[in-house]
């Protein structure tokens, strides 16, 4: 006998009275009286629980006292409008059929209430809490968005590697992907590691941006975007950073800086509208438990126009700031996370985006701009969480890209394909990265970015 079965989500929508359905799930609560009891279910489809009424006599009635909180049934029966409060639909039980026990001892999900940080160490159990439920399927459709918003807009999905041999951000946070015997490392004359005798006969490490390869695919398709995981041994322990992580990636060939900033914004607001179509009570649900943004403040940052402000500027606002910043501000700093946060929640009160950063804190790749100074950069800054996006126009002319490499003592000689792009046929193009965790984030109002993703990665942490 095949198991499929009804979803609670398309019952809730497309039901009809009389209906027979089968609900897998797991049991939310139950309460019993002496002729009947009530058993309520949750099957991750969506956030509502569907109550179902199991009958004294029906079969597996002599079940109901093992169909304690988290134990996993099956109930077979007839869709019936309900007459509680708060519920459209109930089901009576033809049939009770029970998967697995939870014991109440030990099942850890007894009560309500949890702290984030104990449900953390239970990862592989907090889907089945409202908040996490929700937070999964708000990434779900997210990132079923990002795939519709450029699809939609003629962009290719490129596969760039996760396993490569160039350090893109050139900040030196890889994790090295090796086959060598750590206990007999082989070494250089010089007494330095010989990655010669390594796997791929060189350095090899984990990505930390499909960029440099995403480049080369849009000087030859057009427009693509990369979407996948991304990883940096960056030591900080931190509510925004996360050893592992999933960046997506457009590149624009035959695009300017303000064509960047366009498509970053347009981006942005149309996973906001994307987000309050999908997920309408999983965003209702968050932001009443976490008081991040609500559905209508999200349904009109879709609508709203980001400000942007070079950095040159932010820089004067923040000296002019009345609020004393831990990190003093100056031209040429690294804007901090305070920074950030200043101009998103006091300046501008909402995103907003940063231009023209001074080239010394930014990337090899990115343009000169014509003051000899700073670089055709932009962030995208997000209220509470800082950067969500880093871009640029891309260096497209030889001799300064060559010269820039150099000045940074990059490997040269390794960046000859790169190189290449500019010897034939270059092209103005610009691209930017949206930190997917970071955006997930922003609309759930998580405080933690551990609690966007399942299985988060973070120094000292690697648990599942
Ligand atoms: O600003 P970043 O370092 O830019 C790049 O990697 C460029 N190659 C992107 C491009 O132009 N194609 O990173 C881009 C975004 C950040 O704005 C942030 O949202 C996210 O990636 N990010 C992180 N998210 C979580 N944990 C971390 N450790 C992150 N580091 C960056
Ligand atoms: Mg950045």
């Amino acid at each position: 006998m095949s198991i499929r079965r009804h979803r609670i989500k398309d019952i809730l929508q497309t039901g009809t009275e009389g209906q027979q359905v089968t609900i897998c799930g797991w049991v939310r609560s139950r309460r019993e009286s002496k002729a009947f009891a009530f058993l309520v279910l949750n099957d991750g489809s969506c956030q509502a629980t569907l109550q179902c009424i199991v009958d004294q006599g029906i079969p597996g009635f002599d079940l109901l006292g093992r169909c304690q909180t988290g134990a996993s049934v099956r109930i077979d029966g007839e869709l019936k409008k309900s007459q509680g409060k708060g519920q459209s639909w109930e089901v009576h039980a033809k049939k009770l059929e029970l998967y697995g026990e939870a014991d109440p001892e030990t099942y850890p999900l007894q009560k309500k209430g949890h702290t984030l940080e104990f449900l953390r160490e239970i990862g592989h159990l907090r889907g089945r809490t409202n908040t996490f439920g929700a937070v999964w399927r708000l990434r779900n459709a997210l990132a079923y968005g990002v795939h519709e918003f450029f699809q939609s807009r003629g962009f290719m999905w490129a596969h760039t590697p996760i396993i490569t041999g160039n350090d893109c951000e050139g900040a030196g946070e890889i994790f090295t992907v090796t086959t060598l015997d750590l206990n007999k490392v082989p070494k250089t004359d010089k007494g330095a590691i010989d990655w010669s005798k390594d796997f791929f006969g060189k350095h090899a490490h984990l990505t930390v941006s499909g960029q440099l390869e995403g480049e080369f695919l849009a000087l030859s398709l057009g427009d693509i975007y990369t979407f996948g995981p991304t990883f940096r041994a960056e030591n900080s322990n931190t509510t925004r950073h996360l050893s592992e992580f999933w960046m997506i990636e457009p590149e624009l060939a035959f695009a300017d800086l303000e064509d960047d900033m366009k498509l970053a914004e347009d981006f942005v607001r149309f996973l906001c509208g994307w987000a309050v179509k999908k997920c309408p009570e999983e965003l209702a649900f968050l932001s009443e438990m976490y008081k991040g943004l609500t559905p209508d403040d999200i349904a009109k940052l879709s609508e709203s126009k980001f400000s942007a402000i070079t950095y040159t500027d932010a820089v004067k606002e923040l000296e002019k700031a009345s609020v004393k910043f831990e990190f003093p501000v100056k031209w040429g700093i690294d804007l901090q996370s305070e920074h950030e946060r200043y101009l998103t929640d006091h300046v501008f009160k909402g995103p907003c985006i940063v231009t023209d950063y001074p080239k010394d804190i930014k990337a090899f790749y990115m343009r000169q701009n014509d003051d000899g100074k700073t670089v055709a950069a932009m962030d995208v800054l997000a209220p509470r969480i800082g950067e969500i996006i880093g871009g640029s126009q891309r260096e497209e002319r030889l001799d300064l890209l060559e010269t820039r490499i150099r000045e940074m003592k990059l490997p040269v000689d390794e960046l000859q394909w790169f190189l290449d792009l500019r010897r034939f046929g270059s092209v103005p193009h610009a691209g930017f990265g949206l930190g997917f965790e970071r955006i997930v984030q922003y609309l759930s109002g998580m405080g933690n970015i551990r609690d966007v993703i399942p299985c988060p990665r973070a120094p000292g942490s690697i648990a599942f």
